[in-house]
């Protein structure tokens, strides 16, 4: 496949933070956090691209997650699994292109399988990128990418942001982050596109991800667009 992407719209990364903790204060297991929070995944999927974005970036799953207990880590493999098995369909009927971003070597034959059926059943989709990141780290995909970089002969950000594509198997390079925001109300990105979040436009919000919803999405993308971008100019007014 070509090097291609979609246009015209932003690039926001969504930080889906605050599952355990919304379940842990309603006295419900962590799980029905996970669950509430991977509904909460469709809805904002559907609503993006009326919404202005072109390619939607999530954090579902960090390499260091793997460090969690067992039982939450088979359940979020499980409902990642179960999200592109019930989702592929409408996402290829609407134009919904899905990929992952990450390791792939440590997933389990069966996510894995339905992952390439996903990427393939959705790779025509021009409305909306959806990237899903599971067993990602921006710093070892910077590692990676400096390992390209340097065996290759291309110089400059334009090239090292090619090998930082490659470097998490993607056909569109590395492609800037307009708006990052992260739910839960913590103040950190958590190994999160330390690089395409040069200039990102960042907020970070109090809701826990399973409340939040296309109300704040649409808010987030108005208060992205309130903003000067200034790529270290002086301010034009
Ligand atoms: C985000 O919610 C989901 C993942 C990291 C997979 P958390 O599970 O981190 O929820 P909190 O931060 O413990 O509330
Ligand atoms: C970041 O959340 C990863 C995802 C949302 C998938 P974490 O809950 O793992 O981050 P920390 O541990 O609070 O930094
Ligand atoms: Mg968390």
């Amino acid at each position: 496949m070509g090097s291609r992407e979609v246009d015209g719209g932003l690039h926001v990364a969504l930080i889906m933070d605050g599952n355990g903790r919304w379940a842990e204060a309603r006295g419900l297991p962590r799980s029905e956090g996970h669950r509430r929070g991977a509904d909460v995944v469709d809805s904002i999927v559907e609503a993006a691209p009326d919404a202005g974005v072109r390619i939607l970036t999530l954090y579902a799953f960090s390499s260091d997650n793997w460090n969690r207990p067992r039982r939450e880590v088979s359940l979020l493999m499980s409902l990642f699994r179960t999200y592109l098995r019930k989702e592929r369909r409408r996402c290829a009927r609407e134009g919904v292109r899905v990929t992952i971003v990450g390791r792939r070597d440590r997933l389990s034959a069966a996510v894995l399988r339905e992952v390439d059926r996903t990427e393939s059943a959705t790779r025509d989709g021009d409305v909306l990128h959806l990237r899903l990141c599971v067993d990602y780290s921006s710093r070892d995909r910077l590692l990676d990418a400096a390992e390209r970089y340097a065996a290759s002969e291309a110089r400059g950000r334009d090239a090292y942001a090619r090998c930082l594509g490659e470097a998490g198997g993607e056909d569109t390079g590395a492609p800037a982050v307009d708006l990052l925001v992260r739910t839960g109300g913590e103040h950190r990105l958590s190994d999160f596109m330390l690089w395409e979040s040069a200039y990102a436009e960042i907020r970070f919000l109090d809701v826990m991800w399973p409340e939040f919803d296309v109300a704040e999405l649409q808010s987030s993308v108005a208060w992205f667009h309130g903003r000067e971008r200034r790529f270290g100019r002086t301010p034009t007014r």
